[in-house]
């Protein structure tokens, strides 16, 4: 068991990673809580929810939406869960975003942890104290940043993830070795079948290490106005991948990180070797499939980028493996990049 501490300047949380899930009760002030989770989670792992009062959302990115909030608002009231109150989220990324939305606007703010169930939620979605829902297609742009007091890491849960969601952490957990600790990358390399194979304590090293990659990173800028951007390496293509594409979020970032670092050789900075190393291990997770986007998309969804400032994008590079940078670039230059290289 390994335990954490998050220190921004409004708070403090307390990642716990290898602790067992069960184990969520010595966590909660005064033992109370309203547990929010979805429907999937709720039928896998709903009997050892202790009794506690449950809200169940329906699985997936749909349920990350204001009229869920209200609901789900509504829902706290008729409990009668006042400002004392304890919000736990048990799930993956879209439960951690709307438990944690919900608890920091309802009474303007109460208490909240997180049982983070999928890796991707894990290795970044319950870390880094941000809170969001979706406006129709505009992604997370109603949102607040609020840290939960505690996330529990059970890697054991992990086990239960279907395949496809489990690749799909594994892209964000690469982006962390690439970004910040080329040691992360060679750990993942050194361990190929492990991971593979769901084993629990190699699982649990990566975990601590990916977390401590963001936590740092989000220590030092947690509204995002600088390092923090780094984290965002993939994002400015795959994001526009995953939306026009249709590719599952870690797939698409997996695509968004091949064209950045294939742009940062371009650009002098990026050595061919640690590109062809880039591609390497994401094949070996077989992140790396076929999408069809065509250059007039990509340029449409970037322009309308919420992280877009004037017609610049702050684009991310990479200098070396564990080495990330952020430039601002002109969506115009960015795009005569793009069309130059071949992916
Ligand atoms: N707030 C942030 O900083 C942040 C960062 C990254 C991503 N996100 C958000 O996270 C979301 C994606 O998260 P996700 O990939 O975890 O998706 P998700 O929460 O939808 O989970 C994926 C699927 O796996 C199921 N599942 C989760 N854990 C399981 C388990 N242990 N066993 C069996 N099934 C399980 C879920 O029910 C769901 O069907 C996106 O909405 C994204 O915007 C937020």
């Amino acid at each position: 068991l390994e335990r954490l501490r998050i220190e921004t300047d409004f708070h403090s949380s307390e990642i716990i990673i290898g602790e067992s899930w069960r184990s969520f009760g010595k966590y909660i002030p005064r033992g109370e809580a309203v547990i929010v989770t979805d429907d999937n989670i709720l039928k896998i792992y709903g009997k050892d929810f202790n009794g506690l009062k449950v809200l169940s959302v329906a699985p997936g990115e749909n349920s990350k939406r204001l009229e869920v909030i209200a609901d789900l608002a509504n829902r706290l009231l008729k409990l009668g869960t006042d400002r004392h109150g304890f919000i736990l989220g048990i799930g993956g990324g879209v439960v951690c975003d709307i438990a944690g939305f919900l608890a920091s606007v309802y009474m303007r703010g109460i208490s909240f942890g997180f049982v983070s169930t999928s890796l991707l939620s894990q290795v970044d979605a319950s870390v880094g104290g941000k809170n969001g829902v979706n406006l129709e297609t505009v992604k997370n742009i109603i949102g607040t940043f609020r840290q939960p007091e505690f996330v529990i890491c059970d890697p054991e849960m992990l086990k239960t993830l279907p395949e496809d969601e489990y690749r799909s952490g594994l892209a964000e957990l690469i982006k962390h070795g690439l970004i910040c600790d080329e040691g992360l990358l060679t750990d993942i390399e050194r361990n190929i079948e492990a991971i593979l194979q769901r084993d629990t304590r190699v699982l649990q090293g990566l975990i601590v290490r990916s977390v401590k990659i963001k936590a740092g990173v989000v220590a030092g800028d947690e509204k995002e106005k600088g390092r923090r951007m780094i984290l965002n390496f993939g994002h400015t293509f795959g994001h526009a991948i995953e939306s026009k594409a249709g590719l599952k979020h870690g797939y698409a970032i997996a695509a968004g990180m091949i064209i950045a670092s294939e742009i940062s050789v371009t650009l002098g900075l990026l050595s061919t070797n640690d590109r062809k190393i880039i591609s390497d291990l994401l094949n070996s997770f077989n992140l790396l499939s076929e999408y069809k986007i065509s250059t007039e998309q990509i340029r449409d969804f970037i322009m309308n980028d919420k992280k877009k400032t004037g017609d610049a994008v702050n684009f991310i590079l990479l200098e070396k493996l564990g080495c990330a940078i952020v430039k601002s670039v002109p969506i115009g230059k960015l795009m005569d990049l793009y069309m130059r290289i071949k992916v």
